[in-house]
């Protein structure tokens, strides 16, 4: 089905380049993602049969690039939320480990393209051992769509920058309310509970609308953060995925060197690279795990790394701020925070004269292994 933002994504309409175009385009087509599905009573998907999670007692997710983070950060929230056991899987990893397959297990491929050849061989792989398949994607009729017993559609429009935005923003949006359709089947949220959660994601798209004074702080950080030796982003639970989504984001388009790093992991090797030079990107929540990943700030603060702090909370120490609205769900914060990282990343690459759409060596879908 043809969308109204596919019409919109024709042009750039005056923004510098599609990548701008489609993060300023997140708020609308989250809206357009949860439309009809976030009810009063619950999250519904016209698209799934009610007997899909019979039997079902685990859930292993498989993707690649963006995709493979989106994966990961819905991992938390099916094992919080779901109490569903649930596994990440590299897609050109799972295709060659000789993985051990059970019925119980519920095969999830997640592809904005749904071409991607290693998603799709893994898909296959996941069919041929019996397992019930389901895959989340942003083009109908696409070839993993074809080949999944059920298919959940993102409704982000057509993406043109080959740096995945408003895909991601969308994917996750999938995931968490198919997190709380499980939760549902198997009541493991109370009423208020699933309550707290309908309504917060009906917030994202709110948190998502582009504040011209946090766009206007990442291009006066991307001055000084393009002379950098390299960036670690770090995060705790859903906020370490988005720091490697954040770190590849910045790596795909500027070309600088970037890693997201589990910030409790930092003390165990990498924290010997910590140099006033290296800018350290934190994604400090203040919902969850907030003195933790504080700690874990300070560790690197106490051995000269500059940091910059991506928070709702002014943590004195840091070095620079991009300071977000306050608010009272970790996963509102993680929607602000991608907004911010995918700013940075943009105006760094720009700054550095790089063509933001179409980066060097990258291809927007890659349909060959
Ligand atoms: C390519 C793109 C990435 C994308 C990945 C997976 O590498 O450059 O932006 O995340 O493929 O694509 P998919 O269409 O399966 O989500």
């Amino acid at each position: 089905a043809k969308l109204p933002s596919d019409k919109l994504s024709a042009q750039k309409e005056g923004y510098r380049f599609f990548m701008e175009k489609e993060i300023y385009e997140q708020a609308d087509v989250l809206a357009d993602t949860l439309r009809g599905r976030v009810l009063d009573t619950g999250i519904e998907f016209d698209e799934l049969d009610e007997n899909l999670f019979d039997g079902i007692s685990e859930i292993k997710l498989c993707a690649c690039g963006t995709s493979y983070h989106a994966a990961l950060t819905s991992s938390y929230l099916f094992e919080r939320l779901a109490k569903i056991k649930s596994s990440v899987e590299i897609a050109s990893e799972f295709r060659y480990k000789e993985p051990l397959l059970t019925k119980d297990t519920l095969f999830l491929a997640i592809s904005q393209s749904g071409e991607t050849a290693d998603t799709l061989e893994a898909l296959k792989m996941a069919k041929q051992a019996g397992l019930k398949t389901l895959s989340i994607c942003n083009v109908d009729n696409s070839s993993i769509v074809r080949l999944s017993d059920a298919s959940i559609l993102t409704r982000a429009g057509i993406e043109k920058g080959v740096a995945s935005t408003k895909a991601f923003a969308t994917q996750v949006a999938v995931l968490w309310m198919l997190s709380l359709y499980v939760a549902q089947f198997k009541k493991s949220l109370d009423t208020k509970e699933l309550q707290n959660e309908l309504h917060t994601l009906r917030e994202v798209p709110n948190v998502t609308v582009i504040k011209d004074a946090i766009h206007e702080k990442t291009k006066r950080l991307a001055k000084r953060y393009l002379h950098g030796h390299g960036f670690f982003f770090i995060g705790r639970d859903v906020f370490y995925p988005l720091a490697l989504e954040g770190a590849l984001k910045l790596k795909e388009i500027s070309y600088l060197h970037a890693e997201g790093y589990p910030a409790g992991e930092m003390k165990h090797g990498p924290i010997a690279l910590a140099d006033p030079e290296l800018f350290t990107i934190a994604l400090l929540s203040e919902n969850l795990l907030f003195e933790k990943t504080k700690s874990n700030m300070e560790e690197l603060g106490a051995r000269d790394s500059t940091i910059c702090c991506v928070s709702s909370y002014m943590y004195d120490k840091a070095d620079d701020f991009i300071v977000l609205p306050k608010c009272n769900h970790y996963m509102l914060e993680f929607y602000e925070m991608m907004t911010a990282t995918q700013l940075l990343a943009m105006e760094i690459a720009i700054k550095l004269e790089n063509d933001v759409d179409m980066p060097r060596n990258l291809a927007k879908s890659v349909t060959v292994e």
